[in-house]
């Protein structure tokens, strides 16, 4: 009975303030227009394979957003490009939030950059036309 009551009191303040169940995507996270270039299919498969044995799964979807953003969305993002490959192959190593909301990645340490390269390579094959 007591705890009945201070479920009661716990969960009908009148003034509760509104929580936002239904948090959209935030505008800035926008597009960075460039050119893509080709992806060879051999550095995709490797990278497929580098993701499929360590923790990625466990935040990302390849088609829908999760704990982290969708690996689609991350290659509609960013071009296929040297200077995009490297710097998320960095933030994958060092982990870290911000660019697409408040989540968090975990730090990968015991990933390579040359292993990160790869798997970013994977990521970013998906957008559809850059693998070849
Ligand atoms: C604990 C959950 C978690 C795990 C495990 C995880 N990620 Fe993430 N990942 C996130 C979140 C959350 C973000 C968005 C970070 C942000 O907003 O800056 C993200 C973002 C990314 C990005 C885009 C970074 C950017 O700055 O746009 C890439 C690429 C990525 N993850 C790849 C990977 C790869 C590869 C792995 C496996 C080695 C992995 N993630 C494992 C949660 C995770």
């Amino acid at each position: 009975m007591f705890f009945n009551s201070l479920w009661w009191t716990a969960c009908n303040k009148p003034n509760k303030p509104e929580v936002n169940h239904h948090q959209r995507r935030i505008e800035y996270i926008r597009k960075i227009p460039g050119e893509s270039n080709p992806i060879p299919i051999k550095t995709a498969q490797q990278g497929e394979v580098l993701i499929a044995y360590s923790d990625c799964y466990t935040c990302h979807k390849e088609d829908k957003d999760s704990v982290g953003p969708a690996f689609k969305a991350i290659a509609e993002r960013y071009p296929a490009q040297p200077v995009y490959i490297d710097l998320l192959a960095q933030k994958v190593i060092s982990g870290g939030k911000g660019s697409w909301g408040n989540a968090s990645m975990s730090a990968h340490p015991k990933v390579s950059m040359a292993e990160a390269r790869l798997m970013v390579s994977y990521i970013l094959s998906l957008k559809g036309d850059s693998i070849k």
